[in-house]
């Protein structure tokens, strides 16, 4: 089934000029970058992109991370989306993930994990709307 998952390049992997290489993946995989925005998040976006975690211990270095630089935000269409993706992402520790993964071979620690990707149809929904609302996707 076609569908649509939310994607983040975070600061590190955006520091470290690893845009393109971590777009071929999603190219070569089969998924089709369907929308896409570079921001600088503030405090308030990232806490609230994360509330789900706002009552983790992690929490305020997760945020701290996220607003440290620039992050690249997509949208990715394709069959199985967002499974393909987290495939292609590997476990969030990057020590845990599987070697060839964007983690294994991009980041350096659990909160450094270079992106991120929606882990469920609802919450892609959510993440989508989120940075894009109504536009800036544009189906093929
Ligand atoms: P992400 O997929 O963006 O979702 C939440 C992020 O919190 C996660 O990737 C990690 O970068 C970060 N994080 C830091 N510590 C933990 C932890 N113990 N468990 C899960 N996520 C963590």
């Amino acid at each position: 089934m076609a569908e649509r998952t939310l994607s983040i390049i975070k600061p590190d992997a955006v520091a470290k000029n690893k845009i393109g290489e971590i777009y071929r993946r999603f190219e070569d995989a089969g998924l089709q970058i369907v929308g896409a925005r570079m921001m600088h998040l503030s405090r308030e976006q990232a806490e609230q992109f994360y509330a789900v975690h706002s009552e983790r211990g992690f929490f305020n270095e997760l945020v701290s991370f996220m607003i440290s630089g620039p992050v690249m935000v997509q949208v990715l269409e394709g069959e199985n989306a967002i499974t393909k993706n987290r495939d292609l992402m590997g476990a969030t520790n990057p020590a845990e993930a599987e070697a060839g993964t964007i983690r294994a071979d991009f980041a350096e620690s659990i909160d450094a994990n270079a992106v991120h990707g929606s882990d469920a149809a609802e919450t892609a929904a959510n993440e989508i709307e989120f940075f894009f609302g109504d536009d800036g996707v544009c189906p093929r």
